[in-house]
């Protein structure tokens, strides 16, 4: 199948799986990195990087801490947009969705099968809160490292948070300017695809 003839795919989660694949061979680092956005309720956006680390029917997952400034834009306004980029690709899909806690026993499972650094890690971030100095972060790590020799608890706050596409776009760039770009919309169980001009 080649580049063109992917694009024709029904199924914009299949092809977002194909195209994700190729972009774990063609880049230097975290293809499953995207761009997140959130907004307050009277509409006041903000943005930044996270990794998306399942996506399927069951929505693209992310995990971050719910006390975060994009934790409690999504608790105001629980709706999102990401936006992937594969540089070396020259290919861009655009995930747009209600956004939902992920099931607390998934959480668990992943928060677990982190390296024990980033458990801890991820345990004594108080994210997007001031801090004082670096070394007051190494020294909560080094207190809670000590004081957890065991198995890391996850903290509450440390959540999944999956968007659930509502409208999935694949952009690719082309020669001339004359790129492809394909909108997925969801209508009832199925998508509907929609070539927009570039
Ligand atoms: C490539 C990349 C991936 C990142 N992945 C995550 C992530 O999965 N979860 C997360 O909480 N922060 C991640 N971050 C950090 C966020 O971009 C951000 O700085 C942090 O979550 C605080 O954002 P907020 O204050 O808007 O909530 C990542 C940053 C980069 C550059």
């Amino acid at each position: 199948m080649n580049d063109r003839d992917k694009l024709e795919l029904d199924d914009p989660l299949e092809l977002f799986g194909l195209w994700l694949r190729e972009a774990e061979r063609s880049e230097a680092n975290d293809p499953n990195a995207a761009a997140l956005a959130t907004s307050t309720l009277d509409g006041v956006p903000s943005v930044r990087m996270v990794l998306v680390k399942r996506a399927d029917q069951r929505g693209f997952c992310f995990f971050t801490n719910a006390g975060s400034r994009k934790g409690m834009e999504l608790r105001q306004n629980p709706k999102a947009a990401l936006c992937f980029h594969w540089k070396t690709l020259r290919r861009q899909v655009r995930v747009e969705g209600r956004v939902t806690d992920m099931e607390a026993a998934d959480v668990d499972a992943y928060f677990h099968s982190r390296p024990r650094s980033s458990q801890v890690g991820a345990a004594v971030s108080e994210q997007s809160r001031p801090l004082a100095s670096r070394e007051e972060l190494e020294e909560r790590f080094r207190r809670f490292a000590e004081q957890h020799p065991g198995e890391v608890p996850r903290p509450p706050y440390w959540r999944g948070f999956c968007v659930h596409a509502e409208q999935i776009e694949f952009w690719m760039s082309g020669e001339n300017r004359l790129h492809d770009r394909f909108l997925f919309t969801r209508e009832a169980s199925q998508w509907k695809r929609t070539r927009l001009y570039p």
